[in-house]
């Protein structure tokens, strides 16, 4: 049986977890296979409560199972890096889990966002680097509240951070269509970027047969919505991973199509699963938000865990409910709630 700990978090995280959960279930049941569930209310209001996100031994409670589903963190009355870096944020770096995972699809009948030929189909997958570079606790702030003041944050990029992710990278793109576009700003941050192109190009020299194109993060982000489709595996830094994943999403419709996986490839740790979107409090307690980016990221941990026939029949439910309005929510022009999704999907996995 799985073990598997659910955060469902803040904001919609508490309406898309319980619903991906429930596809979860009916989809692994269809199978024989059951799923232990711990449900943890940790989040914002247990930092109000208690002064933490999570409690004391919150990591080590995680480190015991199997995965880590997560809905959202972060409310508006909460600043933002107290509540990240209490929760997302530790459980990311305490399990190495080095490789965010954000694969980029377009469904069949889901209008894209951006022009493309009738004949493309974007279908990428953005490997993000998820433990250091722009992402530090190193620095600080000096002369608060004097007109001296300054704040210094220091970038981290270490050769065995960039050599796994880039591997990693590779890796997928040899299984995939052979080609890695790696985002860089070497022409502007001149001491992380270059290091990060000449890592990134010598573990390429491994991968004889898969192409690498190393492109400049301002110009690869209007490529990404002149031609989405033109891409197979991205790879970047944490900061550029994190931007290029929302456009990337937004080309093919909606946040609300996200999924993303926070792997520790080595299988020391538990990995994590989550959408790739956020707490979303402008539409949040309303019962609206699109449930699919948490679905698919269940479908993802369910394929990491050993199930991946479970997870392909999720993944033809989804693209099953996507193909209608009726069964679509409202950020992919549909008129569905999130209830009724959740439950086209559960139909579509009996269908299938
Ligand atoms: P967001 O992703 O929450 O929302 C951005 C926009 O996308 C909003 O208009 C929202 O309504 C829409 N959206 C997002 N998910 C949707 C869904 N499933 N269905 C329909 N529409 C959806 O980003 P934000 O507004 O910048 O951040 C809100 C809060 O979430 C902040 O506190 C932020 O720090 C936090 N955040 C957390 C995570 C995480 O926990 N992994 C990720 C991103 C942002
Ligand atoms: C994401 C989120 C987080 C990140 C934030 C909430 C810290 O935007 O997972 O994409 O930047 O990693
Ligand atoms: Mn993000």
């Amino acid at each position: 049986m799985l073990t598997i700990t659910a955060i469902p978090g803040d904001g919609i995280g508490t309406e898309v977890l319980p619903a991906a959960a429930s596809v979860l279930d009916a989809a692994m049941g269809l199978h024989g296979h059951e799923i232990s569930w711990t449900w943890v209310d940790w989040g914002c209001d247990h930092l109000v409560a208690t002064g933490a996100m999570m409690p004391a031994d919150g990591i080590q409670r995680l480190s015991e199972c199997d995965a880590i589903f997560l809905g959202a963190v972060g409310r508006p009355d909460v600043p933002d890096h107290e509540s990240l870096w209490g929760l997302l944020i530790p459980i990311r770096r305490a399990f190495d889990q080095y490789v965010n995972l954000r694969p980029v699809i377009q469904f069949d009948g889901v209008p894209p966002r951006v022009a493309m030929p009738e004949d493309a189909r974007v279908d990428m997958l953005i490997v993000r680097e998820n433990t250091e570079g722009e992402y530090s606790e190193i620095g600080g702030r000096y002369g608060r509240g004097t007109p001296r003041e300054f704040a210094v944050q220091e970038n981290v990029f270490t050769r065995t951070g960039i050599e796994r992710v880039a591997r990693y990278a590779f890796e997928r793109a040899s299984e995939r269509r052979g080609h890695v576009t790696s985002a860089t700003k070497s022409n502007g941050i001149i001491h992380t970027m270059p290091f990060w192109d000449e890592i990134v190009a010598d573990v390429g020299r491994v991968f004889p047969s898969v192409g690498l194109r190393s492109v400049l993060i301002d110009a690869l982000a209007a490529e990404m919505v002149q031609r989405p489709q033109s891409f197979d595996v991205v790879v970047a830094s944490n900061l550029f991973g994190d931007i290029l994943s929302d456009l990337a999403a937004a080309t093919v419709g909606s946040l609300g199509l996200a999924p993303s996986g926070n792997i520790d490839p080595e299988r020391r740790h538990p990995s994590m699963f989550e959408p790739v979107h956020g707490s979303a409090p402008d539409i949040a307690g309303r019962g609206i938000a699109n449930p699919v980016a948490a679905i698919w990221s269940g479908a993802m941990m369910l394929a990491h865990l050993g199930h991946p026939e479970v997870a392909d029949q999720v993944m033809s439910a989804i693209a099953a409910s996507l193909r209608s309005p009726a069964t679509r929510t409202a950020d992919l022009a549909g008129t569905a709630d999130t209830a009724t999704v959740t439950q086209a999907v559960i139909s579509e996995l009996g269908a299938a």
